[in-house]
């Protein structure tokens, strides 16, 4: 341990009552070895016990900021009374029926809800699945039911899922692809404007542009007949790939290419939506309107949800064409209730002590607030290449140095992995070397300035070993 870290002053060494990680949390992750599956990726001995808003409690009764949220799921924060109380009565109700095979009115009634803040004019329909890759499943089907047509593009980087079709258009890591080949060879692959990592001399409007053009002047001239290509599907804030927004004129450009060749435009917000950027769905910031929209994670506060919604006229298939034994599962549904009450301000989800206002205004502000504070990383550390987002979906890029941009992985990990969970941060990375703030959509100023101390301690101080040479610490894995 450097110096600094002894010294560290911030949150909160006195919250933490054993080493970390302590006697049970190492017992627990013993048995998980031997027992679970080892395609998990945990980077950290973090074993959880219990959560309250933005608090996390291990086993051992260490305490933690949660700044991940659950992988951008625990929107509401941790256990949020009024959702706790809507999965309670729901589950002493009515858990399963499958909406397959019956109906039970809070279906249609939350497809309503969503469907008055839905990014595109409606008429809506809604399909219900458990997850965000069965939320791109069903999407991926409708399209090619619906255009009847073979082919999609899809990006570079982009993460939409691990089940064999959504597992097709995801092209984030090689590892999440390794050994399962033949994926489907329908789907094209091209460039998403990272414009922090354009080349150089180039205009970043003119580089986000030229991305989407690329598909029209290349791929449709050269590999792909339009008329063959059902969808598109962006991220409009690529989520896994690295927290990158997606300019507002690339998406405009998808847009017009799609109209003008018949193409389905699919935003898969299933990071980016249930208000994380401060807007309803991140697409709505551009103005662009998707045929589809595809979300799970935060709409329904960690219970298990995954929403498909298209427009009305593209929802066309027939009895027997797609379905699923839980998705919208009634308690889920009633979670999604009182997530959308907690997102939107309305009833007993509104928060007193936040003047009434929503989880979704809270992300905004807050989220700006947080933006402004940190973007002077950018100038005042060597290792900051850029720090970027909306609302609660912040990037910090970590470059080896500023001049050359190089990928600083095992920076990023040693920031992430050790020196935030060291003290209380629970933070994850994504991309190749970006620093992922996800926290849930309720937290306050106080908090946010609490783990931005923490984050930038740890930056600070890997700052200084990059600077001097060492790698600090322990050996990062790849
Ligand atoms: C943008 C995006 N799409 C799809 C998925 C897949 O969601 P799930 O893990 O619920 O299947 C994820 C998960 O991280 C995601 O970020």
């Amino acid at each position: 341990m450097t110096t600094k870290t002894l010294e560290q002053k911030t949150f909160p060494s006195a919250r933490f009552k054993t080493a970390i990680p302590g006697p049970k949390a190492k017992a627990a992750i013993e048995k998980d070895k031997h027992w679970i599956s080892g395609s998990y990726t945990r980077s950290y001995p973090l074993v959880a016990k219990r959560g309250r808003g933005a608090m996390v409690e291990d086993v051992d009764g260490n305490e933690f900021m949660d700044f991940a949220a659950g992988i951008a799921v625990c929107s509401t924060g941790h256990c949020h009374p009024h959702v706790v109380q809507a999965i309670q009565k729901q589950a002493s109700e009515l858990i399963h029926m499958s909406g397959t095979d019956f109906y039970y009115e809070s279906m249609a009634q939350l497809a309503e809800r969503l469907s008055k803040s839905a990014p595109m004019k409606g008429p809506h329909k809604v399909y219900y699945g458990n997850s965000g890759t069965e939320a791109i499943e069903a999407a991926l089907k409708l399209a090619r039911y619906h255009t009847k047509r073979p082919y999609v593009i899809a990006f570079y980087n982009s993460f939409h899922g691990r089940t064999m079709g959504a597992l097709s258009l995801t092209a984030s890591k090689v590892q999440q692809r390794r050994g399962y080949a033949p994926v489907s060879p329908a789907v094209t692959h091209v460039p998403y404007p990272h414009t922090f990592r354009r080349p150089e001399g180039t205009d970043a409007k003119q580089y986000a542009i030229d991305c989407a053009r690329f598909i029209e002047e290349k791929v449709l001239k050269t590999t792909l007949p339009p008329e063959e290509v059902a969808a598109i599907f962006v991220e409009p804030v690529q989520g896994e790939g690295g927290y990158v927004p997606a300019p507002t004129e690339f998406l405009q450009e998808l847009r017009a290419i799609c109209d003008r060749h018949g193409i389905l435009l699919v935003a898969d917000e299933v990071q980016s939506g249930c208000g994380r950027t401060g807007k309803m769905w991140a697409i709505q910031h551009s103005g662009v309107e998707p045929d589809i929209i595809c979300s799970a994670k935060g709409i329904a506060s960690g219970m298990p949800l995954g929403v498909m919604m298209a427009k009305a006229d593209v929802m066309d298939w027939k009895p027997g064409s797609h379905a699923s034994t839980f998705g919208g599962n009634p308690v889920c549904i009633a979670s999604a209730f009182a997530t959308l009450d907690v997102l939107e301000g309305v009833g007993e989800g509104a928060d007193p002590k936040n003047e009434g206002k929503g989880a979704i205004k809270n992300a905004a502000e807050v989220g700006a607030y947080m933006l402004e504070r940190i973007s002077g990383w950018v100038k005042k550390y060597e290792i900051v290449g850029e720090v970027r987002g909306r609302g609660l979906m912040i990037g910090v890029e970590i470059v080896k140095d500023k001049k050359s941009k190089a990928l600083a992985g095992k920076e990023r990990d040693r920031i992430v992995d050790e020196l935030c969970f060291e003290r209380g941060v629970l933070m994850l990375g994504c991309g190749e070397t970006t620093i992922r703030i996800s926290p849930p959509l309720i937290i306050t100023r106080e908090q946010a300035d609490v783990a931005m101390d923490v984050l930038e301690e740890s930056i600070s101080i890997a700052d200084e070993e990059v600077t001097a040479g060492s790698t600090g610490g322990k050996q990062m894995g790849a």
